[in-house]
């Protein structure tokens, strides 16, 4: 769980992501939309180069790996054979006080006392009158009251046992009372529903009862009047809800596809899904993509693509959005036995194992483990230490594993939320084509001139996020050091230590002073000489270093500073030449400015 700390940093976090431009809410300017985010100026530009570096390493620096771009609503038949129409579902769980909706397995345990309720009546008028005979002079009906309060803590009961013995009296004027309370108590609003709320230790009865009111009050009793108070200790339990501690509805399975309907008419035959992930439009384009790309199995396609999740609950910023990008490759491979037949035997994965270049005997078993290899080299990459990413292994008997996966391991980040994936990969065997095989009816299946046979192929799936990731990056680059402000003194930067590589904004060029135009000018033909190269962000405004602080926590590895020197007013030597400066450990260097281009390019590749 997070703590003050981490909390603390995200703060930080989102701060700066929505005061520079990286991340904010969709549709902000009518209170947001939860579980959707907009990508600003810098975080569109980060973005962009993370996936042109996953595609570049997926496709282009790969000879058996091809793409696909496909259209987000699909057949709704392909969700049947996937399985997502009957299971891709969560446990939803609604609060009974405070509506919200949580997923059931994010509830977290807890203890307490709780308080439960039968139900609730509206007594006002009936209080009315007893109030009244109890503050007026001794009477009959007053001793009757009193007798009943002694007699029955309970108000219902009292109220009922008070009308009985106002009945039963052999006094005119009492019995007539008694009437008029039975028909009170009779015509009054009552709701028979329960109700509980759990209370932390130490906390008042007192506060539970104003939850209960509140309960009966949302359901239309005005003066509710909780009734049947009971009150019991329970341990750990995930009945209650998180933020006010009122009981929750039984789970319901929901499910997470946003439904639409294609065409005019709103009937069951036009009803469509978004796509929840980009995977199946590969598996359904497989013999389409495999004849016009001539590849050979083992070989894969990919695609970044949206994918739309109704999630009940998002959260942790952008984690779990409603509408998100991945990035999934499916690498087909040879079923096992077709390797023992073609190798005479099947590899097995082992501690050490080479796994730099896929040979022809490797099983389901070692693909995967390459696949996750490459994947974690990938990360490493671009930016994200091994010591901040983690391998967890799905377990079977914990219920983590799809019934058809083979295997699955997530790649997760360190975030400072907690430890949580980034990337799953999957081992599929052939559910996936051959569910479509059976849905179409069309053939998936691929014949094998090597081994001279027909098989569906097996899958291995690597499936990123590309949000997910986004996060991570940002996280992962936030920092703060000190750093002499104008007048010498420490000051705290904030530095977003972005990998080059993935950096939204490669290089700043600045002008020394903006009320010179020969330096402005220079300035000028410096950032008009990179900007083919890199993508260059010009600043002349403000103090240079305000302006380096502005590029600090944009990410920005390198600025340019452009100076009298580089007019050549000190002499000769240093015309043409500029200051360097390096974001991470701000040192500055002279170099020519014809050197610039291939400098920073060999930096940022
Ligand atoms: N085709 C397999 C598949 O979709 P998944 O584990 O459900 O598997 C893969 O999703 C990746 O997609 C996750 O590792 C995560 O990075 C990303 N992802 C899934 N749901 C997401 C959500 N609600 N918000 C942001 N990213 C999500």
């Amino acid at each position: 769980m997070a703590g003050p700390k981490a909390n603390e940093l995200m703060e930080k976090i989102v701060s700066l992501c929505k005061r520079r431009g990286f991340i904010f809410q969709s549709s902000e300017i009518y209170g947001g939309i939860n579980g959707f985010w907009d990508y600003g100026p810098l975080g569109a530009e980060l973005k962009r180069n993370v996936k042109e570096l996953w595609w570049r390493s997926m496709t282009q620096l790969r000879e058996d790996v091809v793409g696909l771009e496909a259209s987000i609503i699909m057949h709704p038949k392909i969700w049947e054979a996937s399985g997502h129409t009957s299971t891709f579902s969560d446990p939803m769980v609604d609060c009974l006080g405070c509506r919200k909706r949580f997923r059931a397995d994010q509830i977290e345990p807890r203890s307490g006392t709780a308080y439960s309720y039968g139900g609730a009546t509206d007594n006002a008028a009936v209080e009315l009158i007893v109030s009244r005979i109890l503050h007026g002079g001794p009477s009959p009906a007053r001793q009757i009251f009193e007798d009943a309060l002694r007699q029955e803590p309970e108000e219902e009961q009292r109220y009922k046992l008070a009308v009985g013995a106002l009945l039963n009296s052999s006094d005119a004027g009492l019995v007539r009372l008694g009437e008029e309370m039975g028909s009170l108590l009779q015509k009054r609003v009552r709701v028979d529903e329960p109700f509980s709320v759990l209370l932390p230790p130490g906390k008042q009865a007192d506060s539970a009862r104003k939850a209960a009111k509140q309960f009966y009050h949302q359901r239309g009793v005005s003066n509710a009047k909780p009734f049947g108070e009971r009150a019991g200790n329970v341990e750990i339990t995930t009945r209650y809800c998180n933020e006010c501690g009122s009981l929750l509805t039984e789970p319901r399975q929901f499910n997470l596809m946003f439904k639409t309907y294609v065409g005019p008419v709103e009937d069951p035959d036009s009803v469509a899904y978004l796509r929840p992930e980009t995977a199946q439009a590969i598996f359904a384009q497989f013999k389409t993509v495999l004849e016009v790309s001539r590849q050979k199995v083992p070989f894969g396609i990919c695609q970044i693509g949206k994918a739309f999740r109704n999630e009940i609950n998002p959260r942790n910023y952008t984690f779990r959005s409603r509408e998100f990008e991945q990035m999934e490759l499916e690498f087909f491979i040879r079923p096992d036995e077709v390797v023992e037949k073609l190798a005479g035997s099947v590899a097995k994965h082992s501690e050490g194992m080479d796994l730099s270049t896929p040979r022809p005997t490797w099983g389901w078993e070692v693909w995967h483990r390459y696949w996750m290899e490459q994947r974690l080299n990938w990360y490493y990459s671009i930016g994200l230490p091994a010591k901040s990413l983690s391998c967890y292994w799905q377990s079977r008997e914990k219920n983590e594993l799809a019934h058809y996966a083979k295997a699955c391991v997530d790649i997760q980040f360190d975030f400072p939320f907690g430890t949580q994936e980034l990337e799953g990969i999957a081992a599929r065997g052939d559910f996936d084509l051959a569910q479509h095989q059976k849905f179409s009816g069309k053939s998936m299946e691929y014949f094998d001139e090597e081994a001279r046979t027909k098989y569906v192929p097996h899958v291995i799936e690597p499936s990123a996020g590309v949000d997910r990731l986004i996060l991570a990056l940002i996280c992962h680059a936030y920092s703060e050091d000190q750093a002499p402000d104008e007048k010498g003194n420490p000051e705290t930067r904030v530095v977003m230590r972005f990998h080059p590589r993935v950096a939204p904004v490669k290089v700043a060029v600045f002008p020394l002073l903006k009320n010179r135009p020969e330096l402005v000018q220079k300035a000028r033909q410096v950032r008009d000489l990179l900007r083919p190269h890199l993508t260059v962000f010009y600043d002349e405004t403000g103090a240079i270093g305000r302006r380096y602080r502005r590029q600090d926590e944009a990410g920005t590895p390198f600025g340019v500073t452009i100076d009298f020197d580089t007019l050549g007013e000190k002499g000769p030597e240093l015309k043409e030449t500029v200051t360097l400066r390096e974001r991470d450990s701000m040192k500055q260097e002279r170099v020519k400015t014809a050197d610039l281009p291939s400098l920073l390019l060999e930096k940022v590749r």
